[in-house]
């Protein structure tokens, strides 16, 4: 039986060149997807998953990030002073309880694998999630609750992973499959974006993974990889040999906000998933493709 996992790292120290110049001065996971920053739905995704610690490895000028997820005194008493209630609500929602969130400064930006090695002291000896907000998931149970209570049965590394398109393997961390059973992909390798006739499958990771505390000691070897960066996947493929790794195939669909084509993707489609907004979007959705397709 595996330790229960209650602490959450997400690593935003990122710097968003591709939404450039929107980044300047907005962190990247601070553009709102409708109605609430992107890093909102990993964070209410990680509460749905029990998670109790959220731990955030961020960058100079990114200070927003953790303002959101904190009290706003003067804009909570003037909604309240205004009768507000329904916004107040919306604001009060996004504070974190006291001592459950916790900052790392990332100095550098050396790799999402060297971001998460900055949360070692604070997550310590335990299982813990790690969770990249511009994968947003889109599924009836949160993707973090299904990896977990997968982790649950078999203990190790546990991280969401889905088929892609080959020749998209060189975008992702791929699984070199062992055996298969129902979800589980149990893996005897990793390879960080292969090309896709070097790829050896194409099961690729996304952002969500469950991870036993060893890779920390492997991400402390501060060994680079692709792009000359601290690669997650490096390291996690390093300590196979002392745990088990398996891909599971969550339910529940999943669109790429790091990219300005996936974060329209996920505005229609989260709009779609909302009942208050479908009936109007589905009549503006056919008027611009057929507009579209008329003048091209
Ligand atoms: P990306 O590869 O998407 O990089 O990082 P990025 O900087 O966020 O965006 P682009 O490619 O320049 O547009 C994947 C995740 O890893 C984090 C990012 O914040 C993002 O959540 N990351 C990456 C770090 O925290 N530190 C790093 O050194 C690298």
């Amino acid at each position: 039986m595996s330790a229960r996992v209650r602490t959450a790292v997400f690593p935003v120290a990122g710097l968003g060149t591709r939404f450039l110049p929107a980044t300047k001065v907005i962190p990247k996971e601070m553009i709102p997807v409708i109605d609430r920053p992107v890093v909102q739905y990993a964070v209410e995704e990680a509460r749905a998953a029990g998670i109790e610690r959220f731990v955030f490895v961020t960058a100079d000028g990114k200070e927003a990030i953790a303002n959101h997820f904190s009290h706003h005194p003067v804009l909570e008493s003037l909604l309240a002073e205004k009768n507000k209630t329904a916004e107040l609500k919306l604001v009060t929602d996004t504070t974190l309880p006291s001592g459950a969130l916790q900052i790392v400064k990332q100095h550098e930006p050396l790799g999402l694998g060297h971001a998460v090695w900055c949360a070692w002291k604070i997550v310590g000896d335990e299982p813990f999630a790690v969770i990249l907000p511009d994968d947003m998931v889109l599924s009836d149970t949160p993707c973090l609750k299904q990896l977990i209570d997968a982790h649950a049965k078999v203990g190790g590394h546990v991280v969401a992973v889905e088929n892609v398109p080959r020749e998209a393997t060189n975008r992702y961390g791929i699984l070199d499959i062992d055996t298969e059973q129902g979800r589980l992909s149990k893996a005897k390798g990793l390879v960080e974006k292969p090309a896709p006739d070097q790829a050896p499958s194409t099961l690729a990771i996304i952002g969500r993974y469950v991870l036993d505390p060893i890779v920390f000691k492997e991400l402390d070897k501060r060994t680079t990889g692709a792009g000359g960066e601290i690669q997650l996947t490096d390291a996690l493929n390093r300590s196979l040999a002392s745990v088990p790794f398996h891909g599971y195939r969550f339910e529940g669909k999943r669109y790429d906000c790091g990219s300005r084509v996936g974060f329209l993707e996920a505005n229609i489609a989260f709009g779609l998933a909302d009942a208050s907004m479908k009936a109007r979007l589905l009549p503006i959705i056919d008027r611009l493709v057929a507009d579209a397709r008329k003048s091209s």
